[in-house]
């Protein structure tokens, strides 16, 4: 089981210093309407001094689900234990850690949509009543035991809300939706990072970069990480925006931030399946790759940019698509 435990007082000096996430929600660019309303939560049970209710946040990957949950953790100053659901195997593993936390705690699990369904059981009344029910021996003889929690909150992140089961998503008090950012958004990340990883940037070079960041800071925050080793490497003081293009050339990133299997994507929707309706496994198939990076990483951007559509029969490329790829539809 793989799991950590972090101090939301205070983090490693090193992960201080080279982590690039915002620990406040003061520090935190962007989700505005996100952000408002979570600090209303937490102030209002801090005020009453309870447990923040439970929280799901979902959306793409890489927009802060992760980081807002140790933001959380860190306001409510409280300690945040993280897992996932792919982790917590069996119920036993999920009762250990909950009968762990201290009063007022925060359980982050990642992927919470990939949980089992014995976990699952384990969590509907932990969250309701804040109690497990463990079962003793086998067989005829077997007992259950009711052991008292103490009030937690659990954070929940997923990129598959629609795959949570209807009675889990239901025990969340607080559901909110994590959205691409704006280039201008991603302009302010990218200048604060710089600033933490001591690099100058020009204004047009940090847009740049965000312009092909596909709405993500982890992606904004990845190039700027190449873009430096280019920089360091040609022994410049200052990222330009010359510079900045040719890193971004030489990593294969297109001025919509696509990569070559996004554009494969669209390649064999277009040549291979005139267009479409298909499959997302014939597509998968077809390119090698895994349907489900391709669902849940790959696909939202270009249904986003309005290069793909969704239909009942499957994916269909659009006249965008098309005069992206400079492919005369037939
Ligand atoms: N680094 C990564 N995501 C960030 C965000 N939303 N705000 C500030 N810095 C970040």
């Amino acid at each position: 089981m793989i799991e950590r435990m972090i101090a939301a007082e205070w983090l490693p000096e090193d992960e201080e210093i080279f982590s690039l996430r915002p620990r406040t929600l003061g520090e935190y660019i962007g989700q505005q309407a996100v952000k408002d309303n979570i600090g209303v939560y937490i102030e209002a049970a801090k005020k009453r001094g309870q447990a923040l209710d439970h929280v799901l946040l979902y959306g793409p990957p890489g927009l802060g689900k992760t980081t807002l949950a140790q933001i959380i953790a860190i306001e409510l100053g409280v300690n945040i234990r993280t897992t996932s659901g792919p982790a917590l195997e069996r119920s036993g593993d999920l009762a250990a850690i909950l009968s762990s936390l201290e009063p007022r705690d925060v359980l982050f699990i990642d992927e919470i949509h990939r949980l089992s369904r014995m976990v699952e059981e384990v969590l509907y009344p932990a969250m309701e009543d804040y109690v497990i029910d463990i079962v003793i021996g086998k067989g005829p003889s077997a007992r259950t035991l009711r052991l008292d929690l103490p009030p937690f909150t659990l954070v929940g992140a997923t990129t598959r809300a629609g795959l949570l089961s209807a009675p889990l998503r239901d025990r969340f008090g607080v559901l909110e939706r994590l959205d691409y950012y704006s280039a201008q958004e991603l302009m302010l990340i990218i200048e604060r990072s710089a600033e933490r990883l001591e690099v100058e940037i020009d204004k047009k070079a940090a847009l740049a970069i965000a312009e092909r960041s596909r709405g993500t800071p982890r992606i904004a925050n990845r190039l700027l990480k190449r873009v430096r080793d280019f920089a360091e490497v040609a022994g410049r003081t200052l990222i330009d925006e010359e510079l900045t293009l040719y890193a971004l050339e030489r990593l294969n990133i297109d001025p919509y931030g696509l990569d070559s299997l996004d554009i494969r994507f669209l390649r064999a929707l277009v040549e291979v399946y005139g267009g479409g309706p298909v499959g997302i496994e014939a597509l998968s198939s077809t390119l090698g790759e895994d349907a489900k990076t391709l669902e849940e990483v790959y696909e939202p951007y270009l249904l986003k940019l309005g290069f793909v559509g969704r239909t009942p029969r499957g994916r269909i490329a659009t006249r965008a698509a098309y005069r992206y790829l400079g492919i005369t539809e037939v």
